[in-house]
């Protein structure tokens, strides 16, 4: 029972729930994660992968590697840890989500407010004009670069290694932070800077945070529950206890 882990009287009505999501979201959907011991990173170099020097130096072995994490992503479908948050969603109206992840499945369920912090792999933007979305949003086209008409590259629009993210969404996802009653940090190392402050801008305005991970995590000892387990089935299970208690 879910419950077991957490608390039924923090929950009310009205509370805002805020899930703060990374890529163990998606891991049930097939998608590998970053730093797991098969994810990305254990594998590739995130320098000549996911930064902006790494793209100035082979612009087209980054292009390739996004292209490919597409393809991954449009041959899965969202697990049923997100259509969970949709259904606690219609529980609790004020719930809102922020993602570190890229895929968009977030996305789909169109009534939730979701703040992509490191943006979106399906679109694209120039790395010189940061002018978005031109030719459709192709990677690649004849299997070569694509170039704006200022003569800048094509790229994914996803915050790389060594880039800011945008000011406005971080201020975004800082506020919603501050809001929460509830804040879930599901399938994150929270490890990633800036957006690992925020299940702490949470704590500090006084949300209970709960964790789900199979791992621990640096946000382990400062949870209000860390709840050990695959966030598709963990939150099937708290949907399912919140809908008992919150219909
Ligand atoms: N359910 C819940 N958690 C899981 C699952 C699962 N089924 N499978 C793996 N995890 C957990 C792992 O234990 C790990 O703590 O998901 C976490 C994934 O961590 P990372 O790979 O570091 O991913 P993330 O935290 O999203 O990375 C942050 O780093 O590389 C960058 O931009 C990239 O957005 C990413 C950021």
């Amino acid at each position: 029972m879910a419950f077991d882990w957490i608390q039924k009287e923090w929950f009310s009505k009205n509370s805002k729930l805020v899930f703060f999501t990374g890529a163990g979201m998606s891991a049930e959907s097939g998608i590998r994660t970053f730093r797991d011991n098969d994810g990305y990173w254990s594998q590739y170099d995130p320098m000549k992968l996911a930064s902006p020097a790494g793209f100035e130096n082979d612009p087209k072995l980054v292009l390739d590697w996004y292209q490919y994490r597409r393809n991954e992503i449009k041959k899965a479908k969202p697990n049923k840890g997100y259509d969970a948050i949709e259904n606690i969603a219609k529980l609790f109206p004020q719930a809102q989500v922020i993602t570190q992840n890229v895929d968009g499945f977030h996305k789909k369920a169109d009534f939730i407010d979701v703040i992509e912090l490191h943006g979106n792999i399906h679109k694209t933007h120039c790395n010189q004009c940061r002018k978005e979305n031109l030719d459709g949003c192709e990677l690649l086209h004849d299997d070569k670069p694509i170039f704006c008409d200022c003569g800048g590259l094509m790229r994914p629009s996803v915050v790389w290694f060594g880039e800011s993210l945008r000011l406005s969404v971080m201020h975004q996802a800082e506020s919603i932070s501050r809001s929460a009653d509830i804040f879930f940090s599901i399938g994150t190392s929270s490890l990633i800077y800036p957006a690992a402050q925020m299940p702490y801008e949470a704590k500090n305005n006084g949300a209970k945070i709960i964790e789900i991970n199979p791992q621990s995590t640096p946000l382990t000892s400062m949870a209000d529950a860390s709840i050990q387990g695959l966030s598709g089935e963990i939150l099937f299970k708290i949907y399912q206890e919140l809908h008992a208690n919150y219909n």
